[in-house]
């Protein structure tokens, strides 16, 4: 079976071009980082936020071994996003691997920067959402039901999709956002 974010990736995948311009909301140890900026090419450019100072390094670390110069790093929530054109975007929700399992995403705080992405979709329609979500941990449960709750109630002119395994318990799954195209 694909691991879930090899999924979130293969949808991101048949949705961004070369040249595009996508966003890591939460870089981590920078492996969506890496994948984004293969995705959209020299051309392109992948904007890269994290809280903390580890996972900004450990990013460019990664990006340097593979030799990928399309990175802007911003050591910042993702909350400050504010960016005129985005083809897409990856949230990779939890703590990072290996580091600080105390810091986590916030749902409050994933909540408000989906609230302002969807906000500025009129002006972006190109833009694919993707929410890996981890409701394993309690953090990660109550992001789920506080994104789950509110994207639940957007228009029908929006398009929002779950992807879950449905004989796994509790197991890590995904969000996807987007507008919907006319018909
Ligand atoms: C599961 S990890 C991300 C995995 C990563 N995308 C990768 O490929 O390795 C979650 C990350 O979210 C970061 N984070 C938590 N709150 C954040 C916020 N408000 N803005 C940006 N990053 C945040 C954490 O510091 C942590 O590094």
């Amino acid at each position: 079976m694909q691991k879930i974010t090899e999924i979130a990736h293969q949808l991101l995948k048949e949705h961004l071009k070369a040249g595009g311009i996508a966003v890591d909301a939460t870089c981590g140890n920078g492996f969506d980082t890496v994948f984004l900026a293969n995705l959209v090419g020299p051309k392109g450019t992948v904007h890269a936020y994290d809280i903390q100072s580890i996972a900004i390094e450990r990013t460019k670390r990664l990006a340097a071994e593979l030799g990928l110069t399309n990175i802007e790093y911003h050591w910042e929530s993702h909350e400050n996003i504010a960016l005129p054109k985005i083809d897409g975007v990856i949230f990779n929700l939890g703590y990072l691997p290996a580091g600080d399992k105390t810091i986590t995403t916030e749902p409050d705080v994933v909540l408000r920067t989906v609230q302002k992405l969807l906000n500025h979709m009129d002006q972006n329609p190109n833009l694919l959402i993707v929410v890996v979500l981890y409701p394993g941990h309690e953090k990660g449960k109550k992001e789920s039901l506080v994104l789950e709750s509110f994207l639940s109630q957007l228009d029908s002119g929006y398009l929002v999709t779950k992807i879950v395994p449905l004989n796994q318990h509790n197991a890590p799954y995904i969000l996807t956002i987007e507008r919907k195209r006319p018909k």
